[in-house]
């Protein structure tokens, strides 16, 4: 058989888990069946700021079928408080009387039905200390404090921006955005004696072990956190939620099962979200296009007792060539639940206002923005000096500016046009940090050449489980079809969250490597032998291929008697890493619960990034101002691929978020209540089909040998990152108006 090592990594598979998704065999954690199920419904405060006084629960309880109603009158301090995505103090519920935020989880109904809760839930009558909130920026009370965390910072910028030729000074926001995966937001737990089991979609399993057995007081290990799929994660089940502990006391008090599905208005409120964010962005140039002064200064919305931000001004300082950078970072503490992590976290918000003022510079010196990017392109951070581990900007910007017909636009605003129609064409780069945690797998490979892969991975759409398949398969010389993962369960190894795009790196490098050791024990052993015919051959020129020990020469031996050496049954192996850079704590912590994860601009030898373009057509109607984007072309380079086929969904998905996220996305506030208005699926809007047309993505390739041993970058989230501006820059180029507020709707270009 031919040597074959290294021919899957790379090739397109199809999903491992795609059949059993699709013909609905696949069991969601709200899926998992459990005995004589108690049912539970949430009351979510009417208020954003204030007390409860005080509950009348008289109608409640008189609701056929109605078993117990939490409140925290009466479950104060059999639950500890939960923390926020940073780990640090967050809102709580139930905990006391406080009301932080609308929407906040005060009563937990428990009843024989689904229908009995609900019915319940709706007679609970809350009586509240009404106290005027602060719903946002500007609003009377807003607390504003500078957060200092290393801001990214060189030369002078503000004198350099003073004596620039020329000037860019701007304001550009972006809106709240709330989590809406496909897959509502479910907890069932089952006290066993005193074992719990916690079903629940998350990305985040061990975490979700640790951070419930902290609640409620008890060890880790009492505790099985199940999630073997998620229906949609993008940042929304990686924090530990409010919920969850809830529902575990609801089902001890009750001696049975409990099962809770938040509905959609309630996932609005209680779990996190995009903040909405402001930010000053003032650029200095040269005449011919070299960047002389960055200033970046962000605004992000928390609520009281957070400091949580996604601080993305530890990217955007890093994306072109600057003598002179300045940025800085405000947390707004308002009324309002901690916000957290949704899809390209730092820099979904920040590019948009970095890649627009950009746009805008290009348009002050009358130079091409591909241009101009070019001039300010960098293979080394303009901060501290240190090298980009690969860098392919300019190579994704030149391949979707082909692909896309760039040469062809006319620069100046509304030149370009067809009928009635308005037609812009914009782009902008995107970036998002290569990160990595350290990760466990165990292995084993049966004489027959079956694999088995467990680890408590993550499967949140990305087409996780196929990813470490391919690894496997490639390293151990199987196929795909031979590797059978066994993932989704805090009785496996741990893995980091599926988050921040570390999941390919973090998993598929700890495969690779238990791989690595079952090809050296067999080599080993095959080499020290009489009866093998690598007997005195160097172990480390043989690979596993075909089923068999492969050395020099097209020497081979099957892969069955090669194990029978090192074992009677199956080997097994126990694989465990710790990415250079983190501490030597972070497999211990792994195990409690607490991932570490190296991030791409936090690292010590080199910067690591992904790097992408965007361009986006977009036509818009001269006399209604109707938008319409019937194209785009993007191109992404981010080491690895690992599985192109997954890879360009993900990406694709990612696109077309950005283009939803730009248009139409934006969760209304009430200011005077500081009330959520549109939480639902009719009001908040997402892209439909219609909205979307062509969407083509271009996998530049790239060579990474020293972000981490495989190369991996991550894909996760780059794909929505500068689409926004993208596409600003887009109706800019249509109708001359800069709009610099997202999203972009009609309204705004009347
Ligand atoms: Mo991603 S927003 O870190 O799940």
């Amino acid at each position: 058989m031919a040597d074959d090592a290294g021919r899957l990594i790379g090739k397109p598979a199809v999903r491992v888990d795609g059949k059993i998704k699709v013909t609905g065999v696949a069991r969601y954690p709200s899926d998992e069946p459990v005995l004589h199920p108690a049912y539970a419904y949430l009351v979510t405060s009417a208020i954003a700021k204030g007390r409860v006084r005080g509950m009348n629960l008289d109608a409640a309880r008189a609701t056929p079928g109605v078993l117990d109603i939490l409140n925290h009158q009466n479950v104060n301090g059999q639950v500890q408080p939960l923390l926020g995505p940073d780990g640090k103090a967050t809102t709580t519920s139930m905990d006391g009387d406080r009301v932080w935020s609308d929407g906040q989880i005060v009563a937990v109904v428990l009843a024989e039905t689904y229908e009995a809760a609900r019915e319940a839930a709706y007679k609970v009558v809350v009586d509240y200390d009404v106290e005027k909130p602060s719903a946002t920026f500007d609003s009377p009370g807003a607390d504003a404090q500078r957060k200092v965390e290393n801001d990214p910072k060189v030369g002078d910028a503000a004198a350099a921006f003073a004596s620039a030729p020329v000037k860019i000074d701007e304001r550009y926001s972006t809106p709240t955005q709330h989590h809406n995966p496909m897959e509502l937001f479910a907890t069932t737990c089952v006290w066993d004696g005193a074992k719990l089991t916690v079903y629940e979609a998350t990305q985040n399993i061990y975490g979700l072990r640790g951070s419930v057995a902290r609640q409620l007081s008890i060890d880790p290990s009492t505790v099985l956190t199940v999630s073997h799929y998620c229906g949609g994660g993008f940042g929304s089940k990686g924090p530990a939620n409010p919920r969850t502990a809830w529902i575990a006391l609801a089902a001890k008090r009750l001696r049975r099962p409990v099962k809770l599905v938040a509905t959609r208005p309630q996932g609005f409120t209680t779990t996190t979200y995009r903040a909405e964010t402001r930010h000053h962005v003032q650029l200095g140039a040269t005449r011919d296009g070299k960047l002389t002064a960055l200033v970046h200064e962000g605004w992000e919305v928390a609520s009281r007792p957070s400091s949580y931000t996604v601080s993305g001004t530890q990217c955007t300082a890093l994306v072109y060539a600057c003598p002179n950078v300045t940025t800085a970072i405000n947390v707004v503490h308002v009324d309002r639940s901690t916000a957290g992590y949704m899809r390209g976290p730092p820099t979904t918000p920040y590019m948009f206002a970095l890649e627009s003022a950009i746009d805008e510079l290009a348009y002050a010196l009358n130079m091409d923005p591909i241009e101009l990017r070019r001039i300010n392109d960098t293979q080394v951070d303009p901060i501290l000096g240190m090298a980009f581990s690969s860098r392919s900007l300019m190579k994704c910007l030149d391949a979707a500016a082909a692909r896309f017909g760039w040469s062809r636009r006319t620069p100046a605003p509304g030149s370009m046009r067809e009928g009635d129609w308005l037609i812009g064409w914009g782009c902008a780069a995107s970036t998002y940090p290569s990160n990595i945690g350290s990760a466990t797998v165990r292995i084993s490979l049966t004489p027959t050449g079956k694999a088995t892969v467990q680890m408590a991975a993550h499967e949140i759409g990305t087409g996780a489980y196929t990813t470490v398949a391919v690894v496997a398969a490639d390293r151990l010389g199987l196929q795909v079809d031979d590797i059978t993962v066994q993932p989704g369960e805090s009785d496996l190894p741990p893995v980091p969250r599926a988050g921040g795009s570390n999941n390919a790196a973090s998993t598929c490098n700890v495969v690779a490597k238990a791989c690595e050791e079952v090809r050296s024990r067999l080599a080993m052993a095959a080499a020290q032998a009489n009866d093998s015919a690598f007997s005195g051959a160097d172990p480390a020129t043989l690979r596993l291929a075909g089923r068999a020990l492969v050395g020099p020469g097209g020497r081979r031996e099957p892969l069955a008697k090669a194990l029978a050496r090192v074992t009677g049954g199956t080997l097994e192996v126990h694989g465990e890493s710790l990415p250079e850079g983190l501490p030597p704590t972070a497999l211990a912590d792994l195990y409690k619960g607490t991932d570490a994860i190296l991030r791409g601009e936090q690292r010590k030898d080199v910067r690591a990034f992904a790097f992408g373009a965007h361009f986006v057509e977009v036509r818009i109607h001269r006399q209604t101002r109707e938008i319409r984007t019937p194209r785009a072309v993007s191109a992404f380079a981010a080491g690895t691929i690992i599985n192109p086929f997954t890879a360009r969904s993900q990406l694709m998905g990612g696109a077309i978020w950005g283009l939803g996220s730009a248009l139409h996305e934006a969760t209304e506030i009430d200011l005077p209540t500081a009330r959520l208005v549109n939480t639902n699926f009719a009001d908040y809007m997402v892209p439909v089909n219609a909205d979307v047309g062509q969407v083509d993505v271009i996998l530049v390739p790239e060579v990474d040998t020293r972000v981490n041993p495989l190369g991996i970058k991550g894909i996760g989230e780059i794909g929505i990152v500068g689409m926004n501006a993208a596409l600003a820059n887009a109706v800019f180029h249509a109708t001359g108006k800069r709009i610099r507020d997202l999203p972009i709707r009609i309204e705004k270009l009347l």
